[in-house]
């Protein structure tokens, strides 16, 4: 016995010793840390266990002679915040992290274990691609990943960390998971590299340029979150899971704090001006009326006309939406729709209460909106809002006007609860295009165009701009004052906490894409 576990010790020493010290010095040099050390940092401590640490790659002409321990692939579960979880953490130091068949087997074996116990799925992602030494079977293993990525796609949480090198087809997994958290610096996501793009195009660019999480969480909107280094990424996914479920039967868990339920926001009062040209800081306000001022935005420099993210209330995980009037006055581009969209149905597949924080003007006009299909993205915002079915609350802070009225969860798009400050306006437009368009005959045929013009807009402020007539419809359920928001909002909320809706049966939708 002592001589098999004497073997046994021995191989598992291999395993830990990854590409060797040599390599493990490089990925240190390059700022980052090993595949071990990250699985540590990630979970508590000491709560990591593996699974198929003696799997071996696969024999092909190529692979002869070559180590590869674990297969580059470092898999198995443990805990954060005491909650299972899944992870796989790809070893740079082996191959590259390439993977080969071995290496998305283990990846799709731990994916199945997850889904069967209910608990999250996180990749934390640094590999040069498909193993060129396994030719197809390396293409094979990126399938059986990628299909249990979308099969599995609300089941349960999938977070994807790229710290490293995530390009070609390996980007589509991470692409069709829940959360993408790039590190600054260290990471980039393409499907051509510099290289292929230099020889095709002629365009010059970097990796960094190309690919790296600036890009993504400005540009392109594949990032959902940025950080520094491993340690940011890591810490901001454990962060990350205190607003959801282990999966989508269950009920994001709640967090007890000291911040009361019925505290007053009188500061609310002075931050909204009641000129709609006026802009202020919806973040502020957001952070005025959550748990302990705390609120983890996603995307937050991408489409940043609108505003997602996690919070809790009274204790309660919500999604909030909101539009942002410092950029370009709040108003939905295609951007907006589709971030928007997406963090609909992340909420509604994880039963996390949307809070929609209104004042919006409309959809963004202008001939590359129309052109590049602002009717196909803007319709995403609305189908997302129809179809959740997690409890929906809406509030009015200021104005919100026409097809963007209905786009962010009015009543009639099934909002459980709708709520409007007095400086709210629900109208079909803002008062000076609508005086101008209704009353375009009798301001031209009058002695003082400027001043019937003026005398119009003022009538129909006065009759329409405001929220009464939309809450004298039933549309609004009330008109709230500023200081009392947190403590109403805790009350629908957990009026709503046990809230059901069914559907029509149907296979799926067919939202608009
Ligand atoms: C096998 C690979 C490899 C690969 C790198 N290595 N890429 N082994 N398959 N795809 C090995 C190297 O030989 C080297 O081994 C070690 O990994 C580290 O690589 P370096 O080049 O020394 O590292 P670095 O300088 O940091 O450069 C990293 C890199 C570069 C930029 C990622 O390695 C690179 O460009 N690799 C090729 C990437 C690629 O084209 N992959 C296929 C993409 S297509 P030693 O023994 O020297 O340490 C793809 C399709 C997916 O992925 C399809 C899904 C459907």
């Amino acid at each position: 016995m002592e001589e098999l576990l004497a073997e046994m010790e021995e191989r598992r020493k291999r395993v830990l010793a990854g590409g060797g010290p040599e390599r493990i010095q490089k990925q240190h040099e390059a700022g980052k840390m090993t595949a071990r050390e990250r699985i540590d940092y990630l979970l508590d401590k000491g709560s990591f266990v593996e699974l198929q640490p003696f799997a071996e790659h696969l024999e092909t002409p190529l692979m002869q002679g070559l180590e590869a321990p674990a297969d580059g692939v470092v898999t198995g579960y443990g805990k954060i915040g005491g909650r299972t979880v899944f992870v796989f953490s790809q070893d740079f130091t082996v191959l590259g992290g390439s993977l080969g068949k071995t290496h998305g087997r283990k990846i799709a074996h731990l994916m199945d274990l997850a889904v069967r116990v209910g608990a999250p799925i996180i990749g934390l992602n640094d590999s040069a691609g498909a193993r060129i030494q396994e030719g197809v079977d390396s293409l094979s293993g990126y399938g059986e990943v990628f299909y249990r990525n979308a099969v599995y796609s609300g089941v349960v949480p999938q977070i994807s960390a790229i710290l490293g090198p995530c390009a070609g087809g390996a980007v589509y997994s991470p692409a069709l998971t829940d959360f993408v958290l790039m590190s600054k610096g260290t990471s980039y996501m393409f499907i051509t590299g510099p290289e292929v793009i230099k020889s095709v195009t002629r365009e010059e660019v970097s990796f960094e340029e190309l690919g790296g999480s600036a890009v993504h969480s400005q540009k392109s909107g594949v990032a959902h979150l940025e950080r520094e280094g491993d340690a940011g990424v890591l810490e901001a996914i454990r962060k990350l899971l205190t607003y959801l479920p282990q999966n989508a039967r269950e009920k994001p868990p709640l967090r007890p704090n000291k911040d009361p339920k019925e505290r007053k926001t009188p500061e609310l009062l002075g931050l909204v001006h009641p000129d709609p040209r006026r802009p202020y800081n919806m973040h502020q306000l957001i952070r005025t009326i959550v748990d302990e001022g705390e609120f983890l935005e996603l995307q937050p420099e991408f489409a940043r006309n609108i505003i997602t993210g996690f919070a809790h209330l009274g204790g309660q995980s919500v999604g909030i939406v909101a539009n942002n009037p410092r950029f370009m006055a709040g108003a939905l581009d295609i951007n907006a729709s589709d971030k928007a969209a997406r963090f609909i149905r992340t909420c509604d597949c994880f039963n996390i209460p949307i809070l929609t924080l209104v004042d919006v003007t409309g959809f963004l006009p202008g001939v590359a909106q129309e052109h590049q299909g602002i009717i196909r993205h803007g319709a995403k915002m609305l189908y997302a809002y129809a179809e959740a079915t997690v409890p929906k609350i809406t509030l009015i802070v200021r104005k919100s006007y026409g097809g963007a009225y209905l786009a962010m969860n009015s009543r009639d798009m099934g909002a459980d609860v709708v709520l409007a400050w007095p400086t709210g306006a629900v109208a079909v437009m803002g008062a000076e295009g609508a005086a101008n368009i209704i009353y375009r005959k009798e301001i031209q045929a009058s002695a003082d165009p400027a001043a019937t013009r003026a005398a119009k807009i003022a009538e129909y402020k006065k009759a329409f701009d405001n929220p009464y007539v939309a809450a004298g419809r039933g549309y609004i359920d009330d008109v709230i004052d500023p200081a009392e928001t947190r403590r109403l909002l805790i009350l629908h909320l957990e009026m709503l906490a046990s809230k059901q809706e069914e559907r029509p049966y149907k296979k799926h939708g067919n939202m608009p894409l």
